[in-house]
């Protein structure tokens, strides 16, 4: 029987393939999507709590990182937030900025999910669910892809799409595939690791993070040049939140991170005050008003000092205030694949065409979304790239 004809196959029914699915559909091409998981989008239904944080007002390619600064510019600037949020009114789901420009659901991310399979749908893409393929072979006029799972076919398509994501949670289907195909096809990956991810500690420091497990509290986490002021959770291994996250993209073994805590308030104004307005408190009560409570008991601690506020010096104060906003702390680890929301790295930008996402060397073949080294920050972003690289490669085929 000869192989089914397809003018586009696209590996991964996620955020990104779906968004491509869309576009190249949209021009009358035959396009097949293939997932080897039971449902779509299965990322973006988890996502955000179940509320997905589809974007971000503010996303420039500023808040992304990739060995290539400038590779994103195009797609992002091309599909922006604002087309995505056009998107989504147009299809009347009900959303809201909780903070920092991002944009949840009102009700749920399966209305996402819904409103892209609805797009695919009108323009008559196929999804084919629990397949994936065996193997994908360059021909003289496109490619020959072996399907596996449910559909063990032979297909043949002009145009191969690699939209399988990165590593990040295999519980949910995160396979590395994509990576093998790039690597299958000659084209550099630049190293993979877990990102926006909980950091973990050595016995040594956990033995005080525990005693504070649960509680959350604003700070400004450091690690080199990058910094980012948002909450930041104790955790019964470590470090969790969401600067926490931010700061792991950054972050690389055997280095610190700098913790300062309450970054909007002046700590030694704060004590001198409290001091001021009665000496007989302790420390750690006048801590307290300013950070939860287990924190200013373990802060006046760490700090070397509980006694009356009367008995310490300015310069005492000063140093504790000090401690506080220059806490570094050192990471042994991170929680992994298992629990990052993203894989940082992946196919090497240098090979691929910022407009079309095409692989230079390898005509019709395509890398999309996190599978590509283009890893954005928490808030949004990650999404916003799935859709506009998603975007650029389907406008392009
Ligand atoms: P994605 O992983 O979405 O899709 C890949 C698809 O390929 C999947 O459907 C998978 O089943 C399929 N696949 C994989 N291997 C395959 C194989 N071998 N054969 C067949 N199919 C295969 N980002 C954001 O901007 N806002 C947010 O709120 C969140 N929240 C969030 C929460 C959690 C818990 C996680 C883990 C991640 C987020 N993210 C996020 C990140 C976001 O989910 C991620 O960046 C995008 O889903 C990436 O989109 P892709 O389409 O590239 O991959």
């Amino acid at each position: 029987m000869p192989a089914e004809q397809f003018d586009t196959v696209i590996l991964g029914a996620g955020a990104a393939g779906m968004m491509c699915a869309i576009q190249a559909a949209s021009k009358g091409g035959r396009v097949l999507v293939v997932d080897h998981a039971k449902a779509p989008g299965e990322k973006i239904r988890i996502s955000g709590g179940g509320r997905c944080n589809f974007t971000n007002l503010h996303a420039s390619a500023a808040n992304f990182i990739s060995q290539n600064k400038h590779f994103a510019k195009s797609a992002l600037s091309r599909y922006t937030q604002h087309d995505f949020i056009a998107l989504v009114e147009r299809h009347g789901i009900a959303y809201h900025e909780k903070t920092l420009g991002q944009l949840f659901c009102d009700n749920s991310a399966k209305d996402i999910i819904a409103m892209l399979l609805a797009e695919m749908d009108a323009v008559g893409c196929e999804l084919r669910l629990t397949t994936s393929i065996d193997s994908v072979e360059r021909r003289a006029t496109g490619f020959e892809v072996r399907l596996a799972g449910s559909d063990t076919s032979t297909v043949h398509c002009r145009n191969f799409v690699v939209a399988c994501g990165g590593k990040s949670i295999p519980k949910m289907g995160a396979t590395g595939r994509g990576y093998q195909i790039a690597e299958q096809f000659g084209l550099p990956i630049v190293e993979t690791r877990p990102a926006l991810v909980p950091l973990t500690f050595g016995e040594d420091v956990l033995v005080d993070f525990r005693e504070m497990a649960g509680l959350a509290v604003d700070a400004r986490i450091s690690c080199g040049k990058a910094h980012f002021d948002e909450a930041m959770l104790f955790t019964h291994r470590g470090l969790s939140g969401p600067a926490v996250l931010q700061i792991s993209s950054y972050w690389r073994e055997t280095q610190p991170i700098e913790i300062s805590l309450l970054p909007s308030e002046d700590i030694f104004e704060s004590l001198r005050a409290a001091k001021k307005a009665n000496g007989k408190r302790s420390l750690a009560t006048a801590l307290g008003e300013i950070l939860p409570k287990r924190l200013a008991a373990y802060a006046s601690r760490f700090a070397g000092s509980d006694g009356p506020l009367a008995d310490m010096s300015d310069k005492v104060l000063g140093a504790v205030a000090d401690k506080l906003k220059h806490w570094e702390v050192y990471p042994i680890g991170s929680e992994g694949y298992r629990t990052a929301e993203v894989t940082l790295g992946g196919v090497d930008t240098a090979v691929l065409n910022s407009k079309t996402m095409e692989a230079k060397a390898v005509d019709g073949l395509y890398f999309i979304g996190e599978v590509v080294d283009v890893t954005g920050w928490l808030g949004g972003y990650n999404f916003q790239w799935a859709w506009s690289s998603g975007w650029a490669a389907g406008t392009a085929i």
